[in-house]
Parts: structure tokens; C-alpha cells; sequence
């Protein structure tokens, strides 16, 4: 292969300025957000048009280049990091981001993949309308990158997740040819569902170009809440309390241990937690209201439905936010975790689920044979608990020494899956599989469901172009 005719191939097609080769300039492409996967590519190409990632894909193809399609770049799972051969290059989605469309009466906004998850939120309040996906790196992931690993975030209990929310899908094939699938149905039993295949493939199966995104009637107003819970069987009574007497005005039910808050607080000083008592447990509750005029609106709904799991010992104490600029302080809290976690220099990260019945017993049984087995470790426990999704992560305990993770990483992983699989969890809740977790995919899927993915792989990119690698493990295609 002659590396400059196939780089002259890829000027052809989307000028020399959007195929990028000095090191300064695809340095941000090459590594992970967490910086723990560093990769190296032919180049970093950035096409703006959906028909030039076809002819993108046709050349890679003639010379048999592998493609590693990145949005922006916020994977934890170094799904979108090219491998150290340098013989891959990445397509960032980024120049595609425009709004192609937004259809008040059909209640959609069709989007590139590149579209900034915040700029998509912004363009739906502009049209009085809401688009629910929300998670911490909205400022920077994409649109595509949320389709591609079927992200989470904090509405998932309300709306779903990205899956849930989208309705169509234009995708580039491994053969460089488009897949037109933007006509924004919400009925359509005609075959075999492919949206919804690409959903959560993180890149091995095609690259999307763009999606029809359901939209929804605006929230009025949003009351928010942090609540001290010290029992976690209180925290699922209040969640069911919750979910039975607010129904579906509850989009939110945010778990934050104290060991989280305490670090995000020690890495993030300017942030304080409103409450008198604090406890083992802090929850972010959050409440929708639709009506302007309704006699009772969401804060003092959540007002008399706090009240009333107080008087039930539910809780311990609760203050609800009295503006605007409180909401955002509640939740920039619950939002500097990971931020707070990534500034420690050792950590491992564990992004799992569980049946709402099963997780009690996980985390005290866990809890403590990863005490036994590595004293002082620190669990740095939160998530989505609405979801049953715990952001399990651990640290090194305070006085370790450096290397303490990485030489403790192998028993603590086994430790920690042997108890997902005790409990019928999932090792991966919502940021994918990429390199990080692909070893346990299939002893965590099973044969039968590994061998369908591989043969899905095998059907569709029998040439193994795109992201390759990633989610299955390659030998044994
Ligand atoms: P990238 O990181 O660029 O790519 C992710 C994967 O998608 C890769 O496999 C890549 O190849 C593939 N991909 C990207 N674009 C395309 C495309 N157009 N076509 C095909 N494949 C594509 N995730 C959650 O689910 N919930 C959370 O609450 C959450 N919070 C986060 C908070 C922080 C601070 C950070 C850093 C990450 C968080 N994440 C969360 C993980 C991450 O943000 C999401 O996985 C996000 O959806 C990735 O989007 P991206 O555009 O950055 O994708
Ligand atoms: C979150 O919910 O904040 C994210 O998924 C990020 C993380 O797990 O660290
Ligand atoms: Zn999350």
C-alpha cells in the first residue's frame, strides 16, 4: 500500500486542510478523555458532507485502511482511540453538525452526528420544545457518539435513553454506501429493525451521518432537590414513594454516596451540600411541572411528597432549591464526580446495573470483600440509581503507595465481575464496551449472544474496517 496515493485519494475528496497529519494538530485525536489509551493514525480526516464519508470508506477500502469514527472524543472506554499500529485513521464527525431539520407537528429535529449534544438542547428550547439526553459531557460529546454507544445521563428514569430517543437513522455502510433512514417514523415493522443494530455499536458497524431525534412538550419549570437518606432500603422505599405519588413528573433520582460528594468537595471547594444532616446517602431528585397556572406546582408538590417521606423516616433531611441558580449548583455537584475522580492519579471504573432488587445486597457484600481483600480502598459510589446504575469506582486507599491499582487492578476486576455475574448485573450500564471491557464481553454474554455479535460483525464488515477491535475481540472473528 503507498500511503501517499491513499492520502492524495482523501485530499481529493475533502481538500488537504481536513486531513490532518502534524502531530500538534491530531494530538486531541489520539487520546482518551481519561488520557489511558494513547493511539497512533495514518491521519485524522475530517469530512463535512455524508457523501464524502462514503468516498472516505470506498478508499479506505480499496487499500484496506481501517476506520476509527470519533465524535467527541468523551468515550470512558477508549472506544474511539485508534490502535498503536498507525495504520488506522480516525473520521471525526465533527464539521457534520448541522440541524438539518426540526418538524414542530412530527415532534422531531433531525441532526448530523456531529452536532454538539448541548447545541441540540439549545436549538430544541428555542423552538419551545425539550430534547431530554443530558449527561455530564454535553458540552463536548455528540450526537453520533451518543447514538453509537446509546448513552444514558440523567433522564433516562423519565424519557429513556438515546436508543428511546431516536427514531431514524442515515448510516454509512463498510461498503461506502448510505443507508437513508430519516423519514422519522414512529411506527415502521417493515423487516428487521437496522436503526436500531447501529445503536450502541460503537463505530464497528457503520458510521452515522445523521438522526431523526424525538422531541417533547418543554417543562414549564423543574424543581430540584437534594435529599439525606442513610438506609439505602429508605432510598428504594422513597424512589418508589416517589415514582408512585409524582409519577411521571419524576425525571431524576441521582445517588451520590458520602465518599463521593466528600471527594468532589475536596477537588471542588467552591461547591457546598445545603444540608443540616448529612448522611450515607445525598439524592438528587428532580421534578418536571407542565402547567403554568396548576394549583400545585412542582416545588410545592415536592415540598408536601418530602414532607410526607420525612414523617415516614424515608429521609433524614431534604432542601429544596429556591432558584434557578440552585438547580445548577445541586447538579453541578452530581456532575464533578468524574471530574473529581479523574483528578486522582489511581482509580478504576466500574459502570454497571442491576435489578433495583438485587443492588442492596451487591454493595454491602462487595463492599466488603474489597475491604478484606484490599484495606482502605475507597469506593467512590454513585450514578443513576433510578436506573438501578451504579457508577461503582474505586481508589486507591489514601496512603497507598504508587502502582497500587495497577497491581491490585486484576482482583479487584475479578472481585468485582464475579459479583455482577452473582447478581446478575451488567458490566457495562451505558458508556459501552470499547478496549476497556472487551476481554469480559463474552464469559459476561455468554457463548450464544457473543457468537450472534460476531456474526452480525462478520455480515455486515467482513473486511473488519471499522473500528476494529473494539467491543469483540478480533481473533476470534
Ligand atoms: P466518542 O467518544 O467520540 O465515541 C464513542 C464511540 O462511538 C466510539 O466507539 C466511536 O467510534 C463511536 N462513534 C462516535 N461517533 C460515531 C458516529 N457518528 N458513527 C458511528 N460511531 C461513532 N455516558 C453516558 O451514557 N451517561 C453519562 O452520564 C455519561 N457521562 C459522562 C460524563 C463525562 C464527564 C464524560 C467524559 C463522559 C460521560 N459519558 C457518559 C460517556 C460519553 O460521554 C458518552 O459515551 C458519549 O455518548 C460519547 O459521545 P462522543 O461524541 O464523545 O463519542
Ligand atoms: C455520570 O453519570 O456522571 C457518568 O456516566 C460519568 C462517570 O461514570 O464517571
Ligand atoms: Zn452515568
Amino acid at each position: 500500500m503507498n500511503v501517499d496515493d491513499f492520502l492524495e485519494e482523501l485530499e481529493g475528496v475533502i481538500g488537504s486542510q481536513y486531513v490532518l497529519r502534524d502531530a500538534k494538530d491530531t494530538a486531541p485525536y489520539l487520546t482518551d478523555w481519561r488520557g489511558i489509551y494513547q493511539g497512533v493514525a495514518i491521519a485524522v480526516v475530517l469530512p463535512k458532507h455524508t457523501a464524502q464519508v462514503a468516498s472516505i470508506v470506498q478508499i479506505c477500502r480499496k487499500y484496506k485502511i481501517a476506520i476509527i469514527p470519533q465524535g467527541g472524543n468523551t468515550s470512558l472506554t477508549g472506544s474511539a482511540t485508534p490502535e498503536t499500529t498507525g495504520a488506522q485513521i480516525v473520521l471525526s464527525l465533527k464539521r457534520m453538525n448541522a440541524i438539518r431539520n426540526i418538524d414542530l407537528q412530527n415532534q422531531t429535529m433531525t441532526l448530523e452526528a456531529g452536532c454538539i449534544l448541548q447545541v441540540a438542547q439549545e436549538e430544541a428550547s428555542k423552538h419551545q420544545v425539550f430534547f431530554p439526553l443530558s449527561l455530564a459531557a454535553q458540552g463536548s460529546c455528540t450526537i453520533g457518539g451518543n447514538l453509537a454507544t446509546n448513552a444514558g445521563g440523567t433522564n433516562v428514569l423519565r424519557f429513556g435513553n438515546a436508543r428511546d430517543l431516536c427514531l431514524g437513522l442515515e448510516v454509512v455502510t463498510p461498503q461506502g454506501e448510505i443507508l437513508h433512514g430519516l423519514r422519522g417514523l414512529r411506527k415502521d415493522n417493515t423487516g428487521y429493525d437496522l436503526r436500531n443494530l447501529f445503536i450502541g455499536s460503537e463505530g464497528t458497524l457503520g458510521i452515522i451521518t445523521a438522526a431523526v431525534m424525538k422531541l417533547f412538550a418543554a417543562p414549564t419549570k423543574k424543581s430540584s432537590a437534594l435529599v439525606a437518606v442513610s438506609d439505602f432500603s429508605d432510598m428504594l422505599r422513597l424512589l418508589q414513594f416517589l415514582q408512585k405519588r409524582a409519577n411521571a413528573e419524576l425525571t431524576a433520582f441521582e445517588m451520590m454516596t458520602r465518599e463521593s460528594i466528600e471527594l468532589t468537595l475536596q477537588h471542588f471547594p467552591q461547591f457546598d451540600i445545603p444540608l443540616v444532616h448529612q448522611a450515607s446517602f445525598t439524592i438528587l431528585i428532580e421534578l418536571f411541572e407542565y402547567q403554568e397556572d396548576s394549583s400545585e406546582t412542582a416545588t410545592s408538590m415536592l415540598e408536601s411528597l418530602l414532607e410526607e417521606a420525612m414523617q415516614q423516616e424515608l429521609l433524614e433531611d431534604a432542601v429544596i432549591a429556591n432558584s434557578l441558580a440552585q438547580v445548577k449548583d445541586f447538579w453541578q455537584i452530581r456532575e464533578h464526580i468524574t471530574l473529581a475522580q479523574a483528578k486522582e492519579p489511581e482509580n478504576l471504573k466500574f459502570d454497571i446495573s442491576f435489578a433495583l432488587s438485587k443492588l442492596e445486597r451487591f454493595m454491602t457484600e462487595t463492599g466488603q470483600m474489597l475491604e478484606d481483600a484490599c484495606p482502605g480502598i475507597r469506593i467512590i459510589n454513585f450514578g443513576h440509581l433510578g436506573d438501578g446504575n451504579l457508577h461503582y469506582n474505586l481508589c486507591a486507599p489514601k496512603d497507598a503507595s504508587k502502582g497500587y491499582i495497577a497491581s491490585q487492578g486484576e482482583r479487584i476486576q475479578e472481585i468485582v465481575y464475579a459479583q455482577i455475574d452473582k447478581y446478575e448485573g451488567s458490566i457495562s450500564a451505558e458508556h459501552g464496551i470499547g478496549q476497556l471491557k472487551r476481554e469480559h464481553l463474552k464469559a459476561h454474554r455468554g457463548d450464544v449472544a457473543y457468537e450472534m455479535m460476531l456474526a452480525i460483525k462478520q455480515a455486515l464488515d467482513p473486511e473488519n474496517l471499522f473500528n476494529p477491535n473494539k467491543v469483540l475481540i478480533p481473533k476470534q472473528l
